[in-house]
């Protein structure tokens, strides 16, 4: 088995490779990246020298780029490359539309001409929009409010259509918030904690009365993997755990973990369509027979406990050393 992982260098993305070659020790895994700011070749350290990996360089926007990935071809594609931050897409949307759809259309094109035998898109649950009560499934309709879900929910079509009309063997994701080591430090749990190892305030948008749901990424790691095995091409399956906690619920046990009270919260201005809630009905992907391991609780222990003891990973990152570090190391490749 050989699969093309794109956007492997990421905080998913990396977690599933190692992931795969753990538990697929068969399988050739080549990692197509392009390196921005949130690739970082560190999250592959432990895996770089496995006989088995592969990484290029390169843009899932460049056919070129795609076609060298690919080489003699491959039997699965996984689309993890994304912008996914949305409060950069709200600045600054240009990316996310070229990477998160145009990206996937190239990815799409050649999953067609090298006769690819499944192709997941990696979504997520924000293309649903915002829900006051209830779940949603994965017959709601797609309601984005930010530039980074609606460019996620634009790739989803695609790759709807893609099977619609080519028979393209497709499986479609959509997954509840992340969390877990190796996420980039701007996401809300990764920089909280980070910001209180720092001894900095923690800024909580609003009042914090936002809803989200978690996954641990093993856990998600493991429901791909069932999904690849079990699902059906053409269909659509939710990854929610049903985890779901206020953001000033996550905030007040992060803080209470690392033995700070109240005075480090930092109440800011709100962001702009910010999503109330979401919350997913997990039906489909629970009658395959996954269950996440971890509770939210003990997962988030495991993350605090993991930026503990990484604080050279995050640090570089935080003090925008980072960049000169990554240009010296990896833009010569
Ligand atoms: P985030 O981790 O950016 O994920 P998403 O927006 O994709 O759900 O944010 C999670 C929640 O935390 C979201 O409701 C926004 C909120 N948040 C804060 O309150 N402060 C912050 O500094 C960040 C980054 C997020």
């Amino acid at each position: 088995m050989r699969i093309l992982v794109t956007g492997g260098a990421g905080f998913m993305g990396s977690n599933f490779i190692k992931y795969v070659l753990k538990t697929h020790p068969s399988w050739q895994v080549v990692n197509l990246d392009k390196l921005t700011y949130a690739g970082n070749l560190d999250n592959l350290k432990e895996i770089k020298k496995n006989k088995n990996y592969k990484f290029v360089k390169g843009d899932t926007v460049n056919r070129g780029d795609v076609k060298k990935a690919i080489g003699q071809g491959v039997d699965k594609i996984f689309n993890y490359s994304a912008e996914t931050h949305v409060d950069r897409s709200i600045l600054k949307p240009e990316a996310f539309i070229k990477t998160d759809v145009f990206g996937t259309f190239t990815l799409l094109e050649a999953a067609r001409q090298y006769n690819v035998a499944q192709y997941i898109q990696i979504s997520t649950d924000e293309v649903y929009g915002s829900i006051k009560e209830g779940l949603f499934n994965e017959n709601s309709p797609f309601e984005p409010n930010s530039p980074y879900s609606a460019s996620k929910a634009s790739a989803d079509l695609l790759c709807r259509a893609y099977f619609k009309t080519f028979n393209l063997p497709i499986i479609i994701t959509h997954s509840c918030n992340f969390y877990g080591p190796n996420q980039y430090p701007e996401k809300l749990i990764p920089l909280f904690i980070t910001n209180l190892l720092e001894n900095k305030k923690v800024p909580v948008y609003g009042k914090g009365n936002q809803t989200r749901e978690w996954i641990f990424t093993e856990d998600y790691c493991r429901a791909i993997d069932l999904i690849i095995q079990k699902g059906e091409p053409g269909e659509t399956y939710n990854i929610g755990t049903g985890y779901r906690r206020k953001n000033i619920e996550v905030t007040q046990f992060i803080l209470s973990e690392l033995g700070f009270g109240q005075e480090m919260i930092e109440y800011v201005e709100d962001r702009p369509g910010h999503d109330l809630r979401y919350a997913l009905n997990s039906k489909k992907l629970l009658k395959l027979g996954w269950a996440p391991f971890l509770s939210f609780e003990e997962g988030l222990c495991r993350t605090i406990k993991w930026y503990q003891e990484n604080r050279e990973w995050w640090q570089k990152l935080k003090s925008g050393e980072y960049l000169k570090y990554y240009k010296k190391q990896y833009l010569k490749r």
